[in-house]
């Protein structure tokens, strides 16, 4: 957007990544080996059941969880924490209680030490853009699940981070909330062009929302395919219903059930 101060991302790159949880009882294998890059602008949905790995990944991302071997880089830099080059959004309602709408968003800013004014027109955009305008000064207390989510958004992207990761953000919403807020995403990515890896389980979301969708299984979690979909830029309600979105939500569950995705 017209407020962007980061540098652009220019490569995410995930190589040889894997994770076992060291335990009390046994080692609990989680990621097996994993390589995938990421491109600049893309939203790349990581697709699989439950317990395949995939929030763990998103963690390794992030730099909240340590790879057991192997690296991911950020514009050729080596992740070893968490940074403000990398925003995020849990299904967990994350708001701080006792900050109003506007001192959400401008948390990040505030920890950007951008001026008050400066982070008040920046946290303005984001209002909008997600639809929370009248809405400033209430407090999370008072928001639906959905609105919630629209504040953690707005936070998580006001921060302007290079890549924008998302775990499952609208899991715990009843199916119609989910649904405006999917179209609202796509909505929001069309503007900001950012950088997004989404995690989920929830097929027809992953296909709706990505330019390729990344299919796990197994247990340890393994690549089996990566699906790119070619929809039309801009995606509504309609698109759930086109023959093609119909084709790819086929060759998906094919790729779930480690079936041939090719003539699907
Ligand atoms: N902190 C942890 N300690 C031990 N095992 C874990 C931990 N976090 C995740 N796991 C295990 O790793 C596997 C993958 O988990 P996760 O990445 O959360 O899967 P997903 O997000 O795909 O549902 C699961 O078997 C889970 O029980
Ligand atoms: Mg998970």
């Amino acid at each position: 957007m017209s407020t962007a101060t980061a540098e652009a991302l220019e490569s995410l790159e995930i190589q040889g990544v894997s994770k076992t949880f060291i335990t009390h009882k046994s080692p609990v294998p989680a990621l097996s080996a994993t390589d995938l890059s990421v491109r600049p602008r893309e939203f790349v949905s990581l697709l699989g059941p439950s317990g395949c790995g995939k929030s763990t990944l998103l963690r390794i991302i992030a730099g909240l969880t340590k790879a057991t071997d192997g690296q991911v880089s950020i514009n050729g830099r080596e992740v070893t924490g968490p940074g403000p080059d990398r925003g995020m959004v849990f299904q967990a309602y994350t708001l701080f209680p006792w900050r109003s709408v506007l001192r959400n968003i401008t948390f990040g800013l505030e920890q950007q030490r951008r001026r008050k004014p400066d982070a008040r027109k920046v946290a303005d955009e984001y209002i909008d853009l997600v639809g929370l305008r009248g809405f400033e000064n209430s407090y999370p207390s008072a928001l639906s699940g959905g609105m919630k989510q629209r504040v953690a958004l707005a936070r998580a992207l006001a921060a302007d981070p290079e890549v924008l990761l998302l775990d499952e953000p609208f899991g715990a919403l009843d199916m119609q909330t989910r649904e405006s807020m999917q179209d609202l995403l796509r909505k929001v990515w069309e503007r900001t062009r950012t950088t997004v890896i989404m995690v989920t389980h929830d097929i027809d979301e992953a296909v709706l929302l990505s330019d390729r969708v990344v299919v796990m299984t197994g247990r340890p979690g393994v690549i089996q395919e990566i699906i790119p979909i070619e929809l039309p830029v801009e995606r509504t309600g309609q698109t759930r219903l086109s023959e093609e979105f119909m084709r790819y939500r086929r060759k998906a569950t094919l790729a779930l059930h480690g079936q041939p995705v090719d003539e699907a």
